[in-house]
């Protein structure tokens, strides 16, 4: 990986050259290619599937060539099982609110992990009091490995319509079996939802393989624009799923007496859509797609092994999770004797490391851990070992500054 080149065309990197930016779990930057994409679909535009004029036909084909580019780079069969929403958590709004409503019923059961952040849990709870079903939560243990086997037991009781899992917790790194949890699931005719918000920017994500009915993200954490998100659901489960929100183009006809909805994915994308935006995130996948995968991944290894070094050497640090560089991607989250991690991050933040400190929208599995908080290194393409190197030592500071 030419790592000097991948920051080079990030202009935060070359405005900041020592800033050590570790936190691209909550957000990544941008690089060159997407802002250039966003400022040209700024400087002339229409409204997509709206006028006939020469612009306007372009506007069109600009916002349905993004489709096609997100319907490649996760696998999807058609563009039309591709629906732009604002982000992730509107994605899952959107199956909680269309499909599960419409076909669960009071006791049927969702299950839920204990790794999830709250865009994959508060919309399952307020689905549970609008209409009774039942949340089933599976644990992990203390490295984050899901308990399969209690998996297998809420699935023999033959109630459960969806499990509803994370690709890649925010929190600890790792990531649940997702083809086993699939395979399993769908054997009782359950559906599964992924999360997918921090897996599609650190792993090659192909819903046909993996044969997930639904799978959300945003563009923000993959080096594109905020206010752009993704829905994946196959063909025949969007076909069955009523809108959500209604308004101009999501409809076929209105009358007076009512309105026809229109196919997918339009009947999804009431108003105007987030067209700007939309092109913004195609550009930063074929951005991103000039890398291999392969060394992505690699790369971003040992990014956080040598993270990982620097906490084990730091007395009084407790790394959350497994602890081992093959076992985690994207993120740890550690805590320190002594120091609450707002107050370290704090500090840190002084030194030009930039973590952030919280629950991170994961209480229960922050009260799973007996925490309240936690500080989180989170990587991007863009990280060298030389952006971790020092931490060690800039926490060993702020512990002694603490204790004083
Ligand atoms: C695992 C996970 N799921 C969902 C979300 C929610 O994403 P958004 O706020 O873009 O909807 C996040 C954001 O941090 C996340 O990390």
């Amino acid at each position: 990986m030419d790592v000097p080149y991948i920051r080079s065309a990030f202009p935060f990197m070359r405005e900041h050259p020592a800033a050590r930016y570790l936190d691209s779990a909550a957000m990544t930057q941008v690089p060159d290619a997407v802002i250039d994409a966003t400022v040209r679909a700024l400087a002339e535009r229409s409204n997509p599937h709206r006028g006939m004029y020469p612009l306007a036909e372009r506007v069109t084909e600009a916002y349905e060539s993004a489709r096609s580019t997100v319907r490649r780079f996760i696998g999807a069969r058609t563009p039309s099982e591709i629906v732009f929403t604002r982000n992730c958590t509107e994605a899952i709004n959107i199956v909680a609110r269309s499909w599960a409503q419409e076909t669960l019923q009071a006791g049927d059961v969702v299950v839920l992990t204990v790794l999830e952040h709250h865009s994959n849990i508060v919309p399952w709870q307020q689905l549970a009091s609008r209409i009774g079903v039942v949340l089933t939560w599976i644990d992990c243990d203390d490295a984050g490995v899901l308990d399969l086997d209690a998996l297998d037991e809420v699935l023999v009781g033959g109630r459960v319509k969806l499990v509803s899992v994370t690709g890649l917790s925010n929190v600890l790194g790792v990531q649940p079996q997702l083809t086993e949890i699939i395979r399993r699931a769908h054997a009782v005719g359950a559906r599964v939802c992924v999360d997918a918000a921090q897996l599609v920017a650190h792993q090659p994500v192909d819903v046909r393989a993996l044969d997930c009915d639904f799978l959300a993200f945003s563009g923000y954490k993959l080096y594109g624009p905020t206010g752009i998100g993704v829905l994946y659901a196959k063909s025949e489960l969007l076909a069955s799923m009523p809108p959500v929100m209604g308004g101009g183009m999501m409809i076929q006809e209105v009358r007076r007496d009512g309105f026809i909805p229109a196919d997918p994915p339009a009947r999804f994308e009431a108003g105007t859509p987030p067209y700007v935006e939309a092109v913004g995130l195609a550009a930063a996948i074929d951005w991103l797609s000039q890398f291999s995968w392969q060394d992505v991944v690699a790369h971003e290894r040992d990014v956080l092994a040598a993270a990982l070094d620097e906490l084990r050497s730091t007395p009084g640090v407790r790394i959350l999770g497994p602890g081992k560089a093959d076992a985690i991607t994207g993120c740890i989250s550690f805590t320190v004797d002594g120091v609450h991690p707002h107050d370290l991050t704090a500090l840190l933040g002084e030194r030009g490391y930039m973590l952030r400190a919280g629950h991170h929208c994961a209480q229960p599995l922050h009260r799973r851990l007996g925490i309240g908080a936690s500080a989180r290194i989170a990587i991007g393409i863009y990280n060298t070992e030389e952006d971790v190197r020092g931490l060690g030592a800039a926490i060993a500071d702020a512990a002694r500054t603490f204790a004083r």
